[in-house]
């Protein structure tokens, strides 16, 4: 469960509908801050081009999507509730095609980072459980490429053993970092105008911090040599973030381990400030009069499949829908609906 704790609030930020166990607004700091930083330096990451990326806003606007509360991103009660929770269910389209592949039973779920130690040395009940699990089998690695600040890495280290995350931007794995080690930082959020609100974001019961590792990496350019290969490699909102997909994908055959898989999700957002037209993945018409739109449609999906499958590398084994929810302010959301794709490596 997420624990974001409220450190100052005010009143304007009452929520529609009151949850159980929310403290009150009028048990709150009824202050707010105007963080200038915050509102005037940087924009939000529904602007367009990399450098959003590195922005102080960005880093904030990540913090809670990936750790903030399910009442503090949606605070109404109308709205697409099943895009909540969206670093969970990434992690658990990882998860679960694990158990497909790996005969013995899959790592018991840590409940408590502190429980990890005992697991480890095999003292307490569970323990005892874990260690026979790891001795059975090898450990299980996956990679959370643009993972930003974390919280989809930090959600796979509940099965995994080994997670590795990597990101272009400085910023967004500073702050992964700092989650790491310290297990909570502090993000600002918009609630109206200017006025920001100050939270303090904390690592999900249940993760494992000391599994997860992170690097400032470029998708396009991976060094595959030094990163291994991977049960799971999981690009989440990646693809039409890229100056060149095609790259990222071409490296998957190398970074997958046969029998593992890649998950690709992406709401194909195809924007030239990314990726260049050239490098678009879909989302074009080819051939025809470009003004009179009857060329071919090349739909996104149908492209990507024809790569993934290239030279009988990977077989499609499931797709679902992967809808997400980004708070811009307390009225203003970003609404998106991925296309979750699993595609196992063959032999
Ligand atoms: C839309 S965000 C998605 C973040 C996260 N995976 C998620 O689903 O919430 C795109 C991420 O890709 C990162 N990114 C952009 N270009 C990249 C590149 N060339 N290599 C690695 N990461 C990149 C950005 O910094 C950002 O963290």
């Amino acid at each position: 469960m997420n624990r974001v704790r409220a450190i100052i609030f005010s009143r304007g930020a009452a929520r529609a509908t009151p949850c159980a166990g929310w403290p009150t607004v009028s048990n709150r700091m009824s202050t707010t801050t105007n963080s200038n930083a915050f509102v005037d330096a940087a924009r939000s990451t529904a602007a367009s081009g990399s450098v959003v990326y590195e922005g102080e806003r960005a880093v904030h606007e990540y913090l809670q999507f990936h750790f903030g509360s399910t009442d503090e991103v949606l605070p109404h009660d109308c709205g697409p509730a099943d895009a909540l929770g969206f670093p969970k269910r990434c992690a658990s389209l990882c998860a679960e095609a694990l158990v497909t592949t790996e005969t013995s039973p899959p790592l018991p779920l840590s409940s408590s980072p502190e429980r990890e130690k005992d697991q480890l040395t095999g003292e307490g009940g569970e323990g005892q459980t874990y260690k026979a699990g790891r001795s059975n089998r090898r450990p299980l690695r996956a990679l959370d490429v643009g993972c930003a600040v974390g919280g989809i890495t930090f959600e796979l280290t509940r099965a995994f053993d080994e997670v590795v995350g990597v990101d272009f931007s400085a910023s967004f794995v500073e702050a992964a970092e700092r989650m790491r080690v310290e297990g909570r930082t502090q993000y600002e959020y918009l609630e109206q105008g200017s006025a920001v609100f100050r939270r303090e974001a904390f690592l999900p019961e249940g993760t494992v911090p000391s599994r997860a590792r992170f690097s400032q990496g470029d998708a396009c350019s991976l060094d595959v040599k030094a990163l291994g290969s991977f049960d799971a490699v999981l690009a989440s909102n990646l693809l039409c973030r890229l100056p060149k997909p095609r790259s990222f994908l071409e490296d998957l055959p190398a970074l997958v381990k046969p029998g593992g898989v890649a998950v690709l999700i992406s709401p194909y957002s195809w924007l030239k400030e990314y990726t260049p037209t050239s490098e678009w993945l879909g989302g074009f018409r080819e051939g025809g009069d470009a003004d009179k739109q009857d060329g071919e449609y090349v739909d996104s999906f149908d492209r990507i499949r024809s790569i993934m499958e290239a030279d009988d590398a990977f077989e499609l084994e499931r797709r679902c829908s992967m809808p997400f929810l980004i708070r811009e302010h307390a009225r203003k959301f970003q609404w998106g609906c991925s296309d979750g794709t699993v595609w196992r490596r063959k032999s």
